[in-house]
């Protein structure tokens, strides 16, 4: 059982692999529109406090239980903290499934305007052409939606069905460095145009008028997203970890890149936007908009080389979505492996079966079909996408967040969780100290009153 196990073929995998997870939808479309929708920041500043402060704690805490116990979410909180709490393990496997079978419609939609780009750019662009209607169209049309969601899970089944080190870290590896110099390409190009000063200090000037208490909540909310923390994925990367590698380090690290790489689309999204009069106030109410209403047409009116950098853009989409959703998979994946002693192959391709099911009724929830189109269990999330967006993002993160640092903070022993942080670190730059005071009281103190913001205020995080 034990040789079965993966294992990531060095350290630097292991950081491309986990980067790569927290590098997802969550920065490039998510961060840029709660930014723009809590008024730029101060929002922003309140949330690199919570990646600091409650983040980073919650992902070295993962990463301990994971490599003390080397085993998946479940296998390991029972092993590292006690029986019962392979529940919450369980609770994790199956925030995975759900927010994979979402996730895969969002990323597909990057496929198809791929498609639509690569179009526009070879054969030129239909200036009588409207963006909101082609959006319409398109996530409206439901074999259409079926044929990209079930793309991209053939993708993400292919990945994973290679296991540890020949699928996912090996995918790591090629893509992320691909995905930094698309960035970086498209930082050039934005910074040249005429919004990129006013889209700077929207962004990082804090203006604390602007800022509404519950845009606190939503980002502690979304860091808990973005770093790919509270269902147990941490753990399960972290089982597959060396014991000379640092998990202090390793965090520092994966943190670093995750904040920069939200920092960076949202700079490059805002001076779009910013360079266009008017564009400021047509973007909607919506997540979805800015990325696949607004954006695509301006890079064939204002953005320079806009030709080449539109089919990159949505390049750069699909392979974030990638290294992300091949970790969703993976904690479902493992979690089969190692408790009901399935082979990886069978193992992958039922999981990918399973979850593809619930990705079809996510896919159909955008006008294909009426029922599913306009369900309504959370007030004002309409339809079964914001419905499961909904209930991972503010229920299922958060508790299993907060489950998370009461077995690193309180459950399990001080001799334990100081051991593997003070591995393979120089005695001194770390303080084990705050970490703990951190993972003990402030952690679960600011992820209580998420849970108690939702449950009171109707705050909403997704
Ligand atoms: N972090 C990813 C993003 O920002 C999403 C994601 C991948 C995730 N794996 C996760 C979120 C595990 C929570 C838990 O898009």
């Amino acid at each position: 059982m034990e040789q079965q196990r993966g294992n990531w073929s060095s350290n630097f995998g292991f950081i491309l692999a986990a980067t790569g997870s927290a590098i997802g939808l969550g920065n490039l479309w998510k961060f840029p529109f709660i930014t723009w929708d809590n008024g730029g920041g101060a929002f922003v500043l309140v949330y690199l406090v919570c990646i600091a402060a409650v983040g980073l704690p919650i992902m070295m805490a993962e990463l301990l239980i994971g490599r003390k116990t080397q085993k998946s979410a479940i296998g390991a909180l029972r092993e590292a903290v006690g029986p019962l709490w392979g529940l919450v393990g369980g609770w994790g496997v199956l925030c995975g499934f759900i927010l994979l079978s979402y996730y895969t419609v969002i990323a597909g939609w990057s496929l198809f305007y791929f498609t639509k780009t690569v179009t526009w750019s070879t054969g030129g662009f239909p200036s009588d052409l409207s963006m909101g209607e082609l959006f319409g169209a398109q996530s409206g049309n439901g074999g259409l939606q079926l044929i990209i969601s079930l793309l991209f899970s053939i993708a993400t089944v292919s990945v994973v069905y290679f296991g540890v080190q020949k699928g996912i870290e090996r995918i790591a590896r090629i893509f992320l460095p691909v995905l930094f110099a698309i960035l970086a390409l498209m930082l050039v190009s934005a910074l040249t145009m005429s919004g990129s000063g006013e889209a700077l200090a929207f962004i990082f000037r804090p203006n604390f008028a602007e800022l509404r208490p519950s845009g606190v909540l939503e980002a502690l909310g979304h860091s808990f997203f973005t770093l790919s923390l509270g269902m147990g994925l941490m753990i399960t990367y972290g089982s597959y970890m060396d014991r000379t590698q640092s998990i202090v380090k390793a965090s520092a690290i994966i943190i670093v890149l995750d904040t920069v790489v939200a920092l960076v689309a949202t700079v490059i999204m805002f001076s779009v936007i910013f360079s266009v009069a008017g564009m400021a106030d047509e973007i909607g109410g919506s997540t979805v908009g800015m990325l696949f209403i607004s954006l695509p047409e301006l890079f064939y009116t204002v953005v320079p080389f806009g030709r080449i950098l539109g089919p990159l853009f949505y390049v750069l989409i699909a392979l974030a979505a990638l290294t992300s959703s091949m970790s969703l998979l993976e904690v479902v994946t493992s979690y089969v492996i190692d408790e009901h002693g399935l082979e990886r192959h069978k193992a992958t391709l039922m999981c990918g079966a399973s979850v593809f099911v619930f990705t079809v009724l996510a896919a159909l929830s955008f006008g294909s079909t009426p029922w599913l189109s306009t369900m309504e269990i959370f007030d004002g999330k309409i339809g079964w996408f914001s419905t499961a967006d909904h209930f991972v993002s503010n229920w299922m993160l958060p508790t299993g967040g907060l489950a998370i640092t009461l077995a690193a903070g309180w459950f399990m022993t001080r001799e334990t969780t100081e051991g593997e942080l003070l591995d393979g670190i120089q005695p001194g730059w770390f303080s084990y100290g705050a970490w703990r005071f951190f993972i003990r009281f402030v952690a679960p103190i600011a992820v209580a009153a998420i849970i108690i913001a939702v449950l009171f205020f109707n705050v909403d995080f997704s």
